[in-house]
């Protein structure tokens, strides 16, 4: 049995904090795509932690976390993760396992991505220029190279071959960083990566089912950010929706249970791309202040706006989401009026549905206002005891979208969380 968390805007939404919470709950946590362009946050003993490879099980006891297949690792930030996890006395040595599937990162995948981006100009994607889009063209591509690959005598050669191919494509973008000492530190992070479990990722996962093991798996980015359905070309390039469970860890769709979808009370969106509710004003400002609203990964500031039922809609309807998680409903404890949006305008016409083109000016969203509830949230831990504005904003949420709110986030902290009864 299978249950996934995964974001359902355009990442950021909580992931880490809430994987974390469930995990107990699992035998098996696993990440299924992306790679270190995701920033995941917990809190270990109150002290904050950031992973962006390593899944979000891995500070509870005998879970397994499993690096999936549909991952693009980077060796060297992964390298340096271990070592921090190993800082609050986590034995990863024994718990993380890698599949040989999971393609590798290289220093020229991430020069390709700075240069891609730099020649773009004002079209440039934000990408968080860790060698995510090369590292998956080179996969669809059917040049990468996998961890596998790295038990290979052969492998120096394919690594030869590979980055002589990058630099042609570097050379084309007259880019001329050098870039010797990233790959000196990628062989020499290679060899950390070699005394990790390396494994036959499907068989390993398909077997724990068999045998009647939980697994959980860990959703990166956002459905809005899915190379097939978000907003292409601002997209990064994975299926951060739930098909890309099956087809990032090799499982069938019948062994998935339960799709819990996280969304944030309000919505950001840090990079570029279309962001229909985005505020450009003073209460976007307030926003990303009391939400702390800067990247887990490059420090950017996040771009802030209100909830989006629109799109959460679409969300929910390409997951098969049964369960929602709703996170940093504290941030909105100071705001008077809140605003949702519930339909589009687009050149005139009103629909509920996401279109082909959702930038421009011709789309403008529609809202509708609830009074803020304007109290501290944060320390409340029953249901009946949120104010009643806020069971108002929550009920018409559920109601819009078919599907309830089981849990609210009033706070970072690994125990606010607030169980819808
Ligand atoms: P992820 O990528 O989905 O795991 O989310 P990030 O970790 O990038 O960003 C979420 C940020 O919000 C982190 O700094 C969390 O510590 C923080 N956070 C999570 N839940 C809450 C919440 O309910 N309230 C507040 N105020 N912060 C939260
Ligand atoms: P988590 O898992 C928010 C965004 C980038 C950029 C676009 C493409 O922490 O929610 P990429 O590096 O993938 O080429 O960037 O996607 N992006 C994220 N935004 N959270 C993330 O991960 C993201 N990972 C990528 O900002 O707009
Ligand atoms: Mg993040």
């Amino acid at each position: 049995m299978v249950d996934v968390i995964l974001g359902l805007q355009w990442g950021d939404e909580g992931k880490g904090k809430i994987v974390d919470y469930f995990a107990p709950n699992y035998d098996m946590i696993a990440r299924f795509q992306g790679g270190p362009n995701a920033g995941h946050t917990l809190y270990v003993n109150d002290k904050k932690v950031v992973l962006h490879q390593i899944p979000s099980g891995i500070f509870r006891e005998n879970k397994i976390n499993l690096i999936g297949s549909g991952v693009v690792l980077d060796a060297v930030i992964l390298k340096k993760e271990c070592d921090a996890v190993a800082s609050f006395g986590i034995d990863y040595k024994k718990t993380l396992f890698v599949s040989e599937r999971t393609h590798l990162i290289l220093p020229s995948h991430r020069a390709i991505d700075r240069a891609s981006e730099a020649a773009k100009g004002r079209d440039k994607i934000g990408s968080t220029l860790k060698g995510i889009s090369p590292a998956y063209m080179d996969k669809t591509g059917r040049n990468g190279l996998r961890v596998g690959d790295l038990l290979d005598k052969d492998f120096s050669d394919k690594y030869q071959k590979l980055r002589n191919k990058h630099q042609q494509i570097l050379d084309n973008f007259s880019f001329d960083e050098d870039i010797s000492q990233a790959e000196k530190e990628f062989f020499e992070a290679l060899e950390f990566l070699k005394t990790l479990k390396i494994i036959n990722g499907e068989y390993f996962i398909n077997e724990a089912i068999q045998s009647g093991k939980k697994i959980l798996a860990e959703g990166a980015q956002g459905s809005m950010l899915d190379v097939d359905f978000g907003t292409f070309p601002y997209v990064t390039s994975s299926n951060t929706i739930t098909a890309g469970v099956c087809s990032g860890l090799g499982i069938s769709p019948n062994k998935i249970k339960e799709v819990i979808g996280i969304t944030k009370a309000y919505c950001t969106r840090v990079g570029s791309g279309p962001f229909p509710t985005e505020l450009h004003d003073e209460m976007g400002e307030q926003i990303r202040k009391s939400g702390n609203e800067f990247g887990s990964t490059t420090g950017r500031p996040r771009r802030c706006g209100w909830i989006d039922l629109v799109a959460l809609n679409f969300a929910c309807m390409i997951n098969g989401v049964s369960q929602l998680v709703m996170t940093k409903a504290d941030v909105l404890d100071e705001i008077d009026t809140l605003k949702i949006c519930v339909k589009y305008n687009v050149d005139g016409t009103e629909t509920t549905q996401v279109p082909f083109q959702m930038e421009g000016k011709l789309l403008q969203p529609v809202y509708k206002e609830f009074p803020g509830w304007k109290s501290d949230i944060t320390k409340i831990k029953n249901f009946k005891d949120l104010p009643t504005a806020m069971h108002d904003y929550i009920t018409y949420i559920n109601s819009v979208l078919g599907v309830n709110v089981q849990y609210i986030s009033n706070g970072p902290g690994t125990d606010q969380l607030v169980v819808a009864l």
